[in-house]
């Protein structure tokens, strides 16, 4: 039962996330016997001794400081005087007859040491628990035949979760030489749903040790994000902008008196805007951006594009002779901008705690820009030759910013399912232009189209929301009443 449970989250989880999932790592999710992928931990491929600085340490192995015993070497003053020097020991899994089995990978050796049915094998090809950025935030939490498995534990293998237990380091040695910890795995008989269990572990003497209780390596995820002090690199912002003709509407007076004339253009305008995803943080949290001065600038869930299709309108008055008429067209700047910034990501926890690391990424934001009326000369409406320019035609106008329509956070997120994974390649950087979300954004402009449900009407600046389908009717009879009272006023 837990099996196939575990079959099929798996399942379900290489479905939905993009690219190779060879380097996943599975976490324990809160819901059941879920394991959901760590946006934060993966496995690396790694071989002979080797791993990165980024690579999790298990445990560490406390030896005699070589040089302390003799006087003559010429290493530095500090290492010479530390009597007992400690080794860090990394968690690492290899592949024993098709199935993935974590270990460890002790200093010195040159292959990761897992253990099986009562043996001991090396493997020089290996994959090394990797912490990318340091965005995980990890602890060893005590587990035992009755505590059940901690959420968050992170797996190894299939029924395999990394775990360790003390080291039994000679009580009577006053330097406590030896591996402090075993590192080894919490194995679950399929039967209990993680009710049973035990851990295993590599003795010092390299045998299989087993316990009922020890420690299992643990993620703990932030439930939300903070972005703050953003410094936006100007030097490489990158900028398109086309000017779009929005709307154009002819102004009459047909009044046998000066009148002032207004009107309501109507346009569409989208917005979109995308922070990007970046490495290591976990697509769809709820995310605070606060500006510089620490006031809030927008509320988002990370690594979706927001994006919307925005009706607006732009009123517009101009002071218009008797029988007069003025062209007027309203012309923006079809923006879209790319912004390099970096920024203080800050992971907030369950319990308060906080973790803060500098990210970079783009801003890419597409917006409707630098509104303005364009005018056309005077012209008498009788016979359009132009209004001499002693006539003087004075206007005002006054943005109105109206209607959200079609709001997206994109990719549902189910609940007990990330697609959160970051991009697997080896030093990719954060560049939206090849991560998901960016497609995410392409893909939506393209569905979008006429897709104008009524959305959330968050939209910025004085905006109401308005149902579309009575929009450009009550836009209709809002200009038509103001018309006729200003005819009938003067
Ligand atoms: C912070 O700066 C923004 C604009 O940059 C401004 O609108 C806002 O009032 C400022 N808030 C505080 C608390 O100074
Ligand atoms: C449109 O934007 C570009 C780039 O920001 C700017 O150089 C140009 O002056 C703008 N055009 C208008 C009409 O505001
Ligand atoms: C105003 O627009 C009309 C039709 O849209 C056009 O025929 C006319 O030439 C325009 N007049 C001016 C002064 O631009
Ligand atoms: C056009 O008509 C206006 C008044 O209707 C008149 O003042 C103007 O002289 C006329 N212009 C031409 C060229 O006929
Ligand atoms: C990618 O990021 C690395 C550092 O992580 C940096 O050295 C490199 O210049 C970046 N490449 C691009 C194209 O931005
Ligand atoms: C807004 O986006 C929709 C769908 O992506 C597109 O069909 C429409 O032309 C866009 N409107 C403007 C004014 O760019």
């Amino acid at each position: 039962m837990w099996n196939r449970l575990l079959a099929v989250g798996i399942l379900v989880l290489i479905g939905g996330s993009e690219g190779s999932s060879e380097d996943a790592v599975y976490i324990r999710s809160k819901y059941g016997n879920q394991l959901v992928t760590s946006s934060t931990l993966r496995w690396v491929s790694e071989q002979k001794g080797e791993h990165r600085d980024t690579a999790v340490e298990g445990s560490v192995e406390r030896v005699l400081n070589e040089y302390g015993k003799n006087p003559e070497d010429t290493v530095d003053a500090d290492e010479k005087q530390e009597p007992v020097i400690e080794r860090k020991v990394y968690v690492c899994r290899a592949r024993h007859n098709g199935i993935w089995v974590p270990g460890q990978l002790r200093f010195g050796k040159q292959a990761c040491q897992i253990s099986l049915h009562g043996q001991v094998h090396s493997y020089e090809k290996y994959e090394i628990l990797e912490n990318i950025e340091a965005g995980a935030r990890l602890s060893w939490v005590r587990w035992d035949r009755f505590t059940g498995i901690p959420i968050g534990s992170v797996a190894g293998g299939a029924e395999l979760y990394i775990a360790r237990r003390k080291g039994l380091l000679d009580p009577l040695d006053e330097k406590k030489l030896g591996f402090v910890h075993l590192l080894g795995k919490l194995e679950v008989p399929k039967a209990f749903g993680g009710a049973a269990g035990r851990i295993l572990v590599i003795s010092p003497e390299e045998q299989e040790k087993e316990f009922e209780d020890g420690e299992v390596l643990v993620e703990t995820e932030p439930i939300r994000y903070e972005l703050t002090m953003i410094k936006y690199n100007l030097d490489k912002v990158m900028v398109k902008a086309k000017e779009k003709e929005l709307a154009t509407t002819t102004l009459r007076n047909e009044n046998p008196y000066p009148a002032k004339i207004d009107t309501m253009l109507e346009y569409e305008a989208n917005y979109s805007l995308y922070w990007g995803q970046g490495r290591a943080i976990l697509k769809g949290l709820p995310t605070i951006i606060r500006r510089t001065n620490g006031s809030l600038m927008e509320e988002i869930k990370w690594g979706l594009p927001e994006f919307e299709e925005r009706k607006d309108v732009y009123k517009l008055e101009v002071h218009l002779e008797a029988g007069t008429a003025v062209n007027v067209t309203l012309i923006a700047n079809d923006t879209e901008s790319e912004t390099p910034y970096t920024a203080k990501l800050v992971a907030v926890y369950d319990d308060g705690g906080h973790r803060a690391r500098t990210i970079t990424g783009i801003r890419r934001e597409m917006a409707m820009k630098d509104l303005k009326p364009i005018f056309s000369p005077a012209y008498f409406i009788g016979n359009m030759s132009l209004v001499p320019t002693t006539t003087t035609t004075t206007t005002t106008t006054t943005t109105t910013t109206t209607t959200t329509t079609a709001r997206s956070t994109t990719t549902e997120q189910q609940a007990d399912k990330k697609g959160g994974r970051t991009e697997g390649a080896k030093g990719e950087n954060s560049s939206m232009m090849n991560d998901e979300g960016a497609e995410e954004l392409k893909r939506q402009e393209n569905v979008l189209t006429g897709g104008a449900a009524g959305g959330t009407g968050a939209g910025k600046g004085n905006s109401a929301t308005i149902n579309v389908p009575s929009f450009t009717f009550i836009i209709a009879i809002f200009s038509a009443a103001i018309i006729s009272l200003r005819i009938i006023k003067n």
